[in-house]
């Protein structure tokens, strides 16, 4: 039997640092899913494709293939077998991505491919719309959030130490940018599903965060 576990939340939240631990500690595979919005943004913006040119959009989507492997023991995107890892999280990409995932059609490619990957292996995947959308019967569901100031200062410091340059005030405003777009657009927006649980680790370091979300996986074993 497998098992899908859906964590959803704002960008920076710690979703990703979640769903990465848990997946390491149960021995699952950690899906990425804004990784894929983030590589068909990269695409996008390499071949100049007018994201308000449905054909254009439709055309340059067909182009577009995305796996991911492990490289050095960490989860590797690839977009049409070139690895964009580093690319995909450039301030550019973050820029632009809220745009590009709020297209109907860029949506219903991904989320077809987040269904098929979660068909044959247990899966932890994060993004906006995992428990909402892509995975509504998923076996638990987690909306992970955090205070706003508290995300900017760890998205920056993450930034920082990849070698990115910016500032703390660009971060703050993509941010905040990202999050309306994310929450507002007509498609699948950004929402806690009815059945998630809350995790607000504002004040939890990540072991607590773990210990927490593993708790409740626990409880429903
Ligand atoms: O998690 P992230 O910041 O890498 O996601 C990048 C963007 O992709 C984010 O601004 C919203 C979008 N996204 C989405 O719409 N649905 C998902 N399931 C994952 C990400």
């Amino acid at each position: 039997m497998t098992m899908t576990i859906a964590i959803d939340g704002y960008s920076s939240c710690g979703k990703s640092t979640l769903a990465k631990a848990l997946a390491k500690k149960l021995s699952f595979a950690y899906v990425d899913s804004g990784a894929m919005y983030r590589a068909v943004t990269h695409y996008f913006l390499r071949h100049d494709v007018d994201i308000n040119n449905d054909i254009e959009v439709i055309n340059a989507l067909e182009k577009v293939k995305i796996d991911f492997v492990i490289i050095d023991g960490k989860n590797t995107c690839l977009l049409n077998g070139e690895n964009v890892e580093f690319d995909i999280r450039s301030m550019r990409i973050s820029n632009n991505v809220s745009e590009v995932a709020a297209i109907g059609t860029v949506r219903e490619k991904l989320v077809g491919l987040q269904r098929s990957i979660a068909s044959s292996k247990s899966i932890v995947m994060d993004g906006r719309d995992i428990g909402t959308v892509v995975f509504p019967d998923a076996d638990i569901k987690f909306f992970v959030t955090a205070d706003r100031k508290i995300r900017t200062k760890r998205r920056y410091q993450e930034l920082i130490a990849a070698g990115k340059d910016v500032t703390m005030r660009e971060v703050q405003q993509n941010l905040d940018h990202r999050d309306h777009i994310d929450t507002t657009r007509e498609i699948s927006p950004l929402r806690k599903a009815e059945d998630a649980i809350e995790i607000d680790n504002t004040y939890l370091t990540r072991e607590e965060q773990l210990t927490l979300a593993l708790k409740f996986i626990e409880e429903i074993k």
